[in-house]
């Protein structure tokens, strides 16, 4: 499996996926490449991302399988047929299943928009917005069975202004995010990112 090989997991706008994209043309990846997107909803507009930017696309729906486990495995195939050796979620929105996360265990990260444990699951800027934080921030992290609970690769800081909307702190985030999570793919790429227990080591 080549740690170098990548898919993106998306479900919506694709922009951390276009962000990637970039990074890879701009030589900000590495080793890295970004071989497949998968997407479980067709008519997304990160599909029509893919497409103008000529990386094949996997797009399936859910609901056209008799479970999560045989849409899972039509996924694993393919990602075997690929030699992908490193998933990066953004923005897709499932829970995955021990039948992806066997075959990829290590292999899988994804990026959340709150400093977590903080603000795990949906709308974690209006969580946060409506908490009344000072900081919260952008988390890129393994992913394991529970929803945003892996072990932390990197986090970075984002403050709450006063008169911040959601809006206008989801832009602030997503800046953080097209940066930082290109970084991490990076550093996966090279095989400087090492997990021990829940300790996440990224070598320089
Ligand atoms: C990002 O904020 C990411 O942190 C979260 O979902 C959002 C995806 O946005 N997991 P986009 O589809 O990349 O524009």
């Amino acid at each position: 499996m080549s740690s170098s090989r990548i898919a993106v997991f998306a479900s919506g706008q694709g922009s951390n996926f276009a962000a990637l994209i970039e990074a890879q043309r701009a030589g900000l990846l590495g080793e890295g490449s970004i071989e497949l997107l998968v997407s479980d909803r067709p008519e997304a507009p990160v599909a029509q991302r893919a497409e103008a930017a000529g990386v094949p696309a996997l797009l399936l729906r859910p609901k056209d399988f008799a479970s999560r486990e045989l849409y899972e495995a039509e996924i694993v195939a393919e990602l075997q047929r690929r030699d992908i050796g490193l998933i990066v979620l953004a923005g897709y929105m499932r829970l995955i299943t021990p039948v992806l996360l066997e075959p990829f265990a290590g292999r899988i990260i994804n990026i959340h928009p709150s400093l977590l444990p903080a603000f795990a699951g949906k709308d974690a800027i209006g969580q946060a917005i409506g908490y009344g934080v000072k900081l919260t921030g952008v988390t890129v992290h393994f992913v394991d069975g529970g929803m945003d609970t892996g072990p932390v690769i990197a986090q970075r800081s984002v403050a709450v202004e006063a008169g911040d909307t959601a809006e206008s702190l989801a832009q602030r985030i997503h800046g953080i995010e097209y940066a930082l999570y290109p970084e991490v793919v990076r550093a996966f790429a090279a095989g400087k990112v090492e997990l021990q227990g829940r300790q996440v080591i990224v070598r320089e």
